[in-house]
């Protein structure tokens, strides 16, 4: 454990955590038939930048969404929460949403403990700033991924705790994998824990498709920089010009798919793999499920969670579900 400032401490697990290889995953997942690669390989530091840049688009609604309910229903879900309770944040998320929730529990009890989880490094830069603004707050990060740091976390300190996994990452899961990953948050609450989910819910394919396809080539830019990133960390020299940005709305199964596509017939190198893709070949890059109320209501409760209260922003875009142990 690291202690670079009093009120700050990080635990950065001594063989790396569960954080996965980026070579060894970038090959496995180029090599069937049906070609993928993680999503959480989009957010090194220019991904996460471009991903600020997409937030604030216009057409991807889902920050200004979340924002909204936040800033109109923050004061209320402090209310509910229990006495002394620290925040545990899966992802940090942007700091804009997680400084409203600061902000009202501080008014609401005080002092406030924070547990930023993440892989990434860049965790440390934002937590140093957020001890600037508050004097209240203290901060136990974890760099790891979510669900070992989140064991790590919650025994780190006692207390009820308010997890938040916010921005709509939990649709980057399918429905099988959110349940199990909600199942794993719920095995770790304690009585007096609460969870709250951000959900984008499903709606017409015409606002859809932009928000992920934007007009000014954002999201094709986040998507790209996959392949950049694999040419520069693990020495390929892929051609980032005979691929494109490719987005489709899957409605049988509610999703947005984000796809790489390859112009061209044509060979590349990953990892000492060599790899052909034919022309208009799709790699896999992002699923985005969407949620009905109804789908939302299931999915809490086949993890042994109940919902306790959920919010909408004023369009009925998104919604922020505060769920509790059942
Ligand atoms: C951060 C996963 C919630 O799915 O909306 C935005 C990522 N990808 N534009 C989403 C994303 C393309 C985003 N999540």
């Amino acid at each position: 454990m690291r202690r670079p400032a009093p009120r700050l401490e990080y635990y950065v697990p001594q063989n790396g955590g569960s954080v996965a290889d980026f070579g060894e995953c970038a090959r496995r997942g180029l090599r069937g038939p049906k070609k993928s690669l993680d999503p959480r390989f989009l957010y090194d530091e220019r991904g996460s930048e471009i991903f600020e840049r997409i937030c604030s688009l216009p057409e991807y609604y889902l920050t200004r969404a979340e924002t909204e309910i936040l800033e109109r229903a923050g004061a209320e879900l402090a209310s509910m929460l229990p006495p002394r309770c620290r925040l545990i944040e899966l992802g940090s998320g942007s700091s804009t949403k997680t400084r409203i929730i600061l902000e009202r529990m501080n008014e609401s009890q005080g002092a406030v403990t924070y547990s930023p989880i993440d892989v990434s490094r860049a965790l440390e830069g934002a937590s140093r700033e957020l001890l600037e603004s508050y004097e209240w707050l203290s901060i136990v990060g974890v760099e790891d991924t979510y669900e070992s740091g989140l064991r790590l976390a919650h025994s780190a300190c006692g207390g009820p705790a308010l997890i938040a996994f916010l921005g709509s990452s939990i649709g980057n899961l399918t429905g099988s994998a959110a349940r199990s990953f909600l199942s794993t948050v719920a095995s770790v609450m304690g009585p007096g824990d609460l969870l709250l989910v951000g959900v984008d819910l499903d709606k017409p394919e015409s606002a859809l498709v932009p928000a992920y396809d934007d007009a000014a080539g954002v999201t094709a830019e986040f998507n790209l920089n996959l392949l950049h990133r694999i040419n520069s960390e693990l020495g390929s020299s892929i051609d980032v010009s005979k691929f494109a940005h490719h987005v489709v709305y899957n409605a049988g199964e509610r999703r947005i798919e984000m796809y790489l596509r390859s112009l061209e017939g044509q060979e590349i190198e990953v990892c000492g793999s060599r790899i052909g893709l034919r022309r208009g070949e799709l790699v896999l890059t992002e699923y985005s499920h969407k949620y009905t109320r109804e789908g939302i209501e299931s999915m809490v409760s086949s993890a042994g969670l109940r919902v306790a209260r959920t919010w909408h922003d004023s369009a009925r875009r998104y919604a922020l579900v505060l769920c509790s142990g059942a």
